[in-house]
């Protein structure tokens, strides 16, 4: 096997989560490319249907929809009982999914004014789902000694947001986002020491901002987030390509613990 093989992913078995969302649906058509046999985890049915369609004739892997509330217990202990079944061993784990109630009145309310409420909520769903997805998975990798856990986190996981680029845009990020991204941040160490005897790699996938036309435009944000970087642009979906594949594959195999951020430079200055 060559270097350049090991990012091969053919009849291997990946779960990912929030597959339904706007990266989330760009990362599912990566993998789809791969070959892999892949698991699209979105409560979203409907977007998740319609991806899957999209991808099934592109793939000679198994593209398989399961509409799992990832923070649910039970519901990610059921998911991950059929995966096994249907699929004997899981490879990889991508917990890509993340809540963030757009509709909620206060969801951009300044920290002072912020609800428990509203923080509890968000605060449960984005960690309870990293927690559960991979003690659910965890369970099968260690018994199968292997597997790649690839946790999604951000910018602000790591670093707080600049509240000089929003302006009026209502992009502000909330707290309970940097709260949650730095939580996903270091319990990847944590796991990774635990389960590193037992082959099971854990690592983090930081992530920088990427632009969307919809929500995005043309807008002062977009210059001002751009300036902030050092290559002077948001990211496309496919910046992370390499990135998502790396860590997913045998490429990685002596890597675990770590936090591999593309960010265009934006935290290392
Ligand atoms: N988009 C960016 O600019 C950006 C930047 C840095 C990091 N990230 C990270 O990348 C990941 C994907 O971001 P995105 O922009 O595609 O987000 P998104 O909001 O477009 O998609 C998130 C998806 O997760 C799903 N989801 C949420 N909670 C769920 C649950 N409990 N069970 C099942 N599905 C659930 C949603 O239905 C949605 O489809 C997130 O972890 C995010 O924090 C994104």
């Amino acid at each position: 096997m060559t270097d350049t093989d090991r990012f091969h992913l053919e009849g291997k078995t990946v779960i990912l989560t929030g597959s339904a969302g706007r990266l989330g649906s760009h990362f599912a058509e990566t993998f789809a490319s791969t070959n892999a046999n892949l698991i699209l985890v979105d409560t979203e049915e409907e977007k998740n249907t319609k991806l899957r369609k999209k991808l099934k004739d592109k793939s000679k892997g198994k593209i398989v929809v399961k509409s799992t509330d990832v923070s649910d217990e039970q519901n990610v202990k059921n998911m991950v009982k059929e995966i096994r079944q249907e699929f004997k061993t899981i490879d990889v784990l991508v917990n890509n999914a993340h809540y963030v109630p757009r509709g909620d009145p206060n969801i951009d309310a300044k920290f002072e004014k912020f609800p428990l409420s509203l923080w509890e909520k968000t605060i449960q769903s984005n960690l309870n789902n990293i927690f559960l997805c991979c003690r659910e998975v965890g369970r099968t990798m260690i018994k199968q000694k292997f597997g790649s856990i690839i946790n999604v986190s951000s910018i602000y996981g790591i670093v707080g947001p600049d509240q000089r680029i929003y302006g009026k845009s209502r992009l502000n990020s909330p707290s309970f986002y940097s709260a949650t991204k730095g939580a996903v941040v270091n319990l990847t160490r944590h796991l990774a020491s635990e389960w590193g005897k037992y082959n099971v790699r854990v690592n983090t996938l930081t992530l920088g901002g990427v632009y969307d036309k919809k929500l995005h435009g043309n807008s002062e944000f977009v210059k001002n987030y751009s300036k902030r970087t050092m290559l002077g642009r948001m990211a496309n979906p496919n910046d992370y390509d390499g990135a998502i594949l790396f860590l997913a594959s045998d490429s990685s195999k002596y890597m675990t613990g770590s936090n591999l951020i593309i960010d265009g430079g934006w935290t290392a200055w």
